[in-house]
C-alpha cells in the first residue's frame, strides 16, 4: 500500500478522501499524526493555496503529500467565501456560524446559485517541480433553511437540484460519487495513471 500524507486535520475531509482513495490501495495519513502543524494559507486562489499546504506537508514529513484546498463560491456575492470558506464568520471556525452567516448574506437574494470547488495537489516530494493538480466543481443552489445530518461545512445549505437533497441528505457513499472532491480525485486519478 502507497502512503501519502494528507495536508489537512479536518476530520471530514479525511473520512471522505479516505473512502475515494483506500479501495484503490493508498493510505492517507493526516499530518497531526506526524505532528505536522497547519500551514498557512495567505494566497486568494485554491491552488495556490494547496499547493503551500501539499510542500509544507511534504518537506516535513519526507513522503509524498496530498492536499485539498476547498470552499463554496456564491454568485451573488462574487464568489465568496470561496477561500474564506472554512472562516466566513470570523476566527474561532464554526460551521454553524458560517452557515448562519451565509444565510444572512443571502437574505432576500433570489439568484441562489452556487458551487463547490475542490482543489486537489500532488507532490511526490517537496521540490516537486511539476505538482498534479486537478479540480472538481459541483453546482446548486443555497437553501433557505438548513436540510440533513450528514456531510459538514455547508452540506445543510447546499441543494443539488438532480437528486432533490441537500448534501447532508445525500449517504456519504452517494456524495462521494458526485461531489467537487470525488470528481478532483477522479481527475488526478487519471493525471496519476498517464505518468
Ligand atoms: P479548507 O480546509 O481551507 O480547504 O476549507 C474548506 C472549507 O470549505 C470547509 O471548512 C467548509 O466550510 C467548506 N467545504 C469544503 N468542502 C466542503 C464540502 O464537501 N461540504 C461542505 N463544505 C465544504
Amino acid at each position: 500500500m502507497q502512503r501519502l500524507v494528507l495536508a489537512s486535520n479536518n476530520a471530514k475531509k479525511l473520512k471522505e478522501l479516505r473512502e475515494l482513495l483506500t479501495p484503490l490501495g493508498i493510505e492517507l495519513l493526516p499530518q497531526g499524526d506526524l505532528d505536522i502543524p497547519e500551514a498557512e494559507e495567505p494566497f486568494f486562489t485554491f491552488v495556490e493555496n494547496a499547493l503551500a499546504k501539499a510542500r509544507h506537508a511534504s518537506h516535513l514529513s519526507g513522503l509524498p503529500a496530498l492536499a485539498d484546498d476547498s470552499g463554496l463560491c456564491v454568485r451573488a456575492l462574487g464568489g465568496a467565501p470561496g477561500v474564506l470558506s472554512a472562516r466566513f464568520a470570523g476566527e474561532p471556525k464554526s460551521d454553524a456560524r458560517n452557515n448562519l452567516h451565509l444565510l444572512d448574506k443571502l437574505d432576500g437574494v433570489t439568484d441562489r446559485t452556487a458551487h463547490f470547488v475542490s482543489l486537489l495537489v500532488l507532490v511526490r516530494h517537496a521540490d516537486d517541480p511539476q505538482p498534479i493538480i486537478a479540480e472538481g466543481n459541483w453546482y446548486g443552489e443555497i437553501l433557505t433553511t438548513p436540510r440533513g445530518e450528514h456531510g459538514f461545512g455547508y452540506d445543510p445549505l447546499f441543494w443539488v437540484p438532480e437528486t432533490g437533497l441537500s448534501a447532508a441528505e445525500m449517504s456519504s457513499d452517494a456524495k462521494n460519487q458526485c461531489s467537487h472532491r470525488a470528481i478532483a480525485m477522479r481527475q488526478l486519478l487519471t493525471r496519476l495513471n498517464e505518468l
